[in-house]
């Protein structure tokens, strides 16, 4: 993970404990080429059953990108639990993550669509309150259009 966050210029780097500290409390997928790791997106249950799954980052070293990595790494995700909606929020002005949840929404066949920042506890979608990252959801039982 530390290697990633290096890597990736809009990514803080963490600590070694803090890194492991977070792979204890969520589900940490990680994607690798040859061994070497890529990219990682932390992904967190909602608490009850009807909560989402909440996507808390997906990050894909600069030199991988645009080769489907953010993607895969998002279908893995979604097969952890297959029964769950998906939330995440993205910064408006950041095309690559919104292109991304669109191609996301598609491949699962779930309807992208932006819910009110006051859904979500802003801890459980991975971003502090002064920042302005929006809510999105993809709902799993509506057909996207
Ligand atoms: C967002 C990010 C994870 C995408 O990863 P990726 O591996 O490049 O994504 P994919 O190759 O799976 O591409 C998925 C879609 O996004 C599009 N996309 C990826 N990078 C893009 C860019 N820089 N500009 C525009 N579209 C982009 C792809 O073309 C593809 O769209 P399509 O299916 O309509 O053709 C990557 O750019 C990244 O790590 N960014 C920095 C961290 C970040 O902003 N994370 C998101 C918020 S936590």
């Amino acid at each position: 993970m530390r290697w990633v966050q290096a890597d990736c210029e809009s990514t803080n780097i963490h600590s070694v404990e803090s890194n492991i500290a977070k792979i204890g409390q969520q589900l940490v997928l990680l994607a690798e080429i040859a061994d070497y790791p890529v990219g990682f997106c932390c992904v967190l249950a909602g608490r009850t059953s009807s909560d989402p799954l909440f996507i808390q980052q997906v990050t894909v070293v600069p030199l991988a990108q645009k080769r489907g990595i953010g993607l895969a790494l998002l279908n893995a995700a979604a097969e952890w639990q297959p029964e769950r909606n998906i939330a995440m929020a993205t910064l408006d002005d950041n095309g690559a993550a919104r292109r991304l949840n669109a191609s996301f929404a598609r491949s699962i066949g779930g309807r992208l669509q932006r819910v009110p920042l006051r859904r979500f506890r802003r801890s459980d979608l991975g971003f502090a309150s002064g920042e302005r990252h929006r809510p999105w959801m993809i709902d799993r039982q509506q057909k996207a259009d």
